[in-house]
This record gives C-alpha cells, structure tokens and sequence, in this order.
C-alpha cells in the first residue's frame, strides 16, 4: 500500500471524529465553530504534526531571528551563531512573559522584559538577576527555554515539530515534494540565492480551514472573482487567462496524502507572463529589461514573473504559488485568522524582474483575496448562527475522481472536492489519534 493511503484515513477509529467526517462528503459545522476541537487542533495537528515555520531567506545571517505563532504557541525562530535554525518557545522560564517581544532582528541574547533573565538564542539561561536570591544550588540548565525537539530544512522552506516522534520529514512530504521542487527549481535562483520579503497580511474572522479548503477549491472561480475575471478581460483582452469560466478545462485537482493538496493550473499555462493580469508598470518594466538583457534572456526571466499555475497547499499552514509567492495560514481562534503573504526576490535576477514579483505579490490578494476573505467571514458567520443546519457539502467529484494505485495521488477536474475531503480524512487522522507533545 502506498504512503499516500496509509496516511489518508484513520481506518474507522470509532473516535468521535468519525462522526464529524463522513465518507458520503459532509463536515459537520461543529468542526469550524467548535472552541473545543480548535484547542484540539492546535495540540495535534500544530503541535503534533510538522507545520511550515519560516523560509531561511527570512533569517539569513548568522544571530537572525523572526517570532511567529505555531498554533497560537509565540515562538523565535533563530539561526545561531553557528548557523543552526533553533525553534524556540517565546515563554520565559522564570514566569512566563515573552522573552522577546519584537518581529524580528538580529540579536545573540534575549533579555526577558518582565525581571530580566537572559537566555542565548539557543535557548540557554545564561544570566539570572540578583542570583543570591536562588542560593547555590539553582539550576540554570533546568531553566533553558523550551526548544522543539524538531525543526529540519527543506531548500530552504523550514518545518518544525512539537511531537518528538512525527515522521521523517520527506515521508510527511510525499508527492508534494515534487511539485515544490518544481517551483523552487523554476527560479533557478544561483549562487545569491534568495531574499524573503513580507507580503500584505490579512486577517478574517473565521476558522483556519476555510482558507485551507479554499485554496483548491476550483469550483468558486469564476462566481466569486467574477469581478477581477471581468476587469481582466476588459483591460487585458480575452485569451490572455485561464479558462476558469466552466468546468470543462484541463486543470485538475489533486490529493497528495497527509493533508497536502494541489491545484494544477500548468496544462493551460503556456506563457507565466503572457497569460499574467495587466498590473501597474508591467510593460514598462518589460520594456526596460528588453533594453538592457535582449529579448530572449529578457523574456526567460519574465517567465519568473506572475502566476506560475500551481496552488500547494502543505498541510496545515502553507500555500505554495510558485513564482517565489507563498502564504503562511496562522490559527488565532476558532473564528479568527491571520494569513501572511510573501514574496521571494531572486537576488541575481535584474532588479526589473524583482520589482514585477512583488507588483504581482501585491496584486491577486489585493483584489480576489478579499473576495475570499469576506466570503469566508459569511460562512463562519452562518454556520455559527444556524444550528439547525449541521452539514457542509465537500462531496463534489467523489463520482469522477481517479486514485492512481502505484502512489495513491487522487485526481480530478479542478472544480471538484477531491482534495478538500483528502484533506478532511487526514484531519480526522491526526484527531483521532494520541500525540504527546513535549519542548526539550
Ligand atoms: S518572567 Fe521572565 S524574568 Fe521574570
Ligand atoms: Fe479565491
């Protein structure tokens, strides 16, 4: 059996998930309104499984650091001065106040605000305040603050971990492995790698799932975004984007096992560019980096710039647009999330061609995300106030799709549910089961 179906459904655990996940293609409403489940969550899936942490593009010398939340957990993300990336839990030891209360910099100590203890950015105590009051016998190492027992890089993308027994990273990765490869060989960023900048960060007022689901759901296209698909196509002409106006195209969706999911534009992608929206400066900047590399190179480049045709989603928190875009999905409550854009800059690239990333970066989330965003906050909003309707609908494609039996990837049309419901099954995986969760 493959890896895929092996992590793809809890085998009738008789747990009470079950009854919340249905095989007909219903999720009860309780799964996106329930405070209960969403503490469960962020124990088992963001303490329990590897979530997304940081790109290395974001920390890239030696003492640098970035504080995120991993299911509501603050936490610094350092590189030490030796170059290893350190997860580390943004709880003092001594009584429980951040250590560090910044986005991010560059620092070798963090001096907790509230009495002043200092620990390394390996997590180690290294000075207490007016240490008589402790005696002699005060033990520092008892004192380190709480690191994860996981964090590994994958080319850069960097994952973490609270259960020190999850699984070896690249088996958790699977088939989605390939696709991110895709897109990180695509930039062919050479030897000045990569730098992360910040995108815009939205938040709404519902649950974490609902962007999740709504990143391979296909099927709202072209009735939610009919707007931005209208503006296109009056300032851009028709032909230009992809046919998201039936269901009769060659985008698939695609299931990859243990929650990952892929929508596949790149059968109708021919040209990144030429098929790309019309945003401010696009010519201009085109027309300057003709004049300066030539044509050909010039248009090898431009390649790297807008959509690239893949939305992937490694489960639970991070989207994959390729092009050097990405987003971090961030759990605040049950009906509240944050999710943060990036955009990578290919250092070696003409500055041209950078300037267009983050134009694109900008564009799409500027425009259709809210759509997505306020159209999320309607259905949390819903499913809370209406009790006597339980059930959602994720049953679409369930009559077409198609399980490939040598790696257990389940493909169909892109309008379908397909990879939600895989999607859903891991969910219902990784609540059914124990996980002990622990910092070292
Ligand atoms: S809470 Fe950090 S030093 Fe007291
Ligand atoms: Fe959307």
């Amino acid at each position: 059996m493959s890896s895929v179906l092996k992590f793809s459904a809890p085998g009738g655990s008789g747990s009470r998930y079950d009854k919340l996940v249905l095989p007909n293609g219903m999720v009860h409403r309780s799964v996106y309104t329930d405070p209960q489940i969403f503490e469960e969550e962020m124990t088992k899936i963001f303490g329990g499984s590897w979530v997304f942490l940081l790109h290395e593009g974001e920390i890239p010398k030696p003492n640098d650091y970035k504080t995120i939340t991993v299911g509501r957990r603050p936490t610094i993300v350092t590189r030490t001065a030796d170059g290893e990336i350190v997860a580390l839990l943004n709880r003092c030891t001594h009584r429980a106040s951040p250590v560090c209360i910044d986005e991010g910099g560059n620092a070798r100590r963090f001096t907790c605000p509230y009495h002043g203890w200092i620990f390394s950015n390996k997590g180690e105590l290294v000075s207490v305040a007016f240490p008589e009051g402790y005696g002699p016998d005060f033990d520092m190492k008892a004192h380190n603050l709480g690191r994860f027992p996981r964090v590994e890089s994958y080319r850069g993308f960097v994952f973490g971990s609270l259960n020190p027994d999850v699984e070896p990273l690249l088996e958790w990765m699977g088939p989605a492995r390939e696709t991110l490869d895709w897109s990180i060989d695509r930039d062919k960023a050479g030897p000045g790698g990569v730098k992360v900048i910040k995108g815009i960060q939205m938040t709404y007022k519902g649950n974490w799932k609902h962007q999740n689901d709504n990143n391979t759901d296909g099927y709202h296209t072209p009735f939610l975004h009919k707007a931005t698909n209208v503006m296109n196509r009056l300032r851009h002409g028709p032909g230009k984007w992809l046919s998201h106006v039936n269901d009769n195209t060659e985008m698939i969706c695609q299931y990859l096992g243990h929650g990952h999911k892929l929508g596949d534009h790149r059968a109708e992608l021919r040209s990144a560019w030429q098929q790309s929206r019309p945003i401010p400066g696009r010519e201009a900047f085109a027309d300057s980096l003709i004049e300066q590399i030539g044509e050909a190179m010039a248009h090898e480049y431009l390649e790297l710039v807008g959509r690239a045709g893949i939305n992937l989603i490694l489960y639970p928190n991070l989207f994959v647009m390729g092009n050097g875009t990405f987003a971090v999905f961030e759990p605040v409550a049950v009906d509240l999330t944050n999710v943060r854009y990036y955009t990578t800059l290919i250092n070696d690239a003409p500055e041209q061609v950078n300037q267009l990333r983050i134009r694109f970066d900008e564009d799409f989330h500027n425009v259709g995300s809210r759509d997505d965003s306020e159209v999320m906050e309607l259905v949390q909003h819903v499913l809370t106030v209406v009790p006597e309707m339980e059930w959602l609908d994720v049953s679409r494609g369930m009559v077409r799709q198609k399980v490939d039996p040598k790696t257990g990837v389940i493909t169909s049309n892109k309008t379908d549910d397909t990879a939600i419901r895989g999607a859903y099954e891991h969910w219902k995986y990784l609540m059914s089961r124990d996980v002990r969760t622990s910092v070292v």
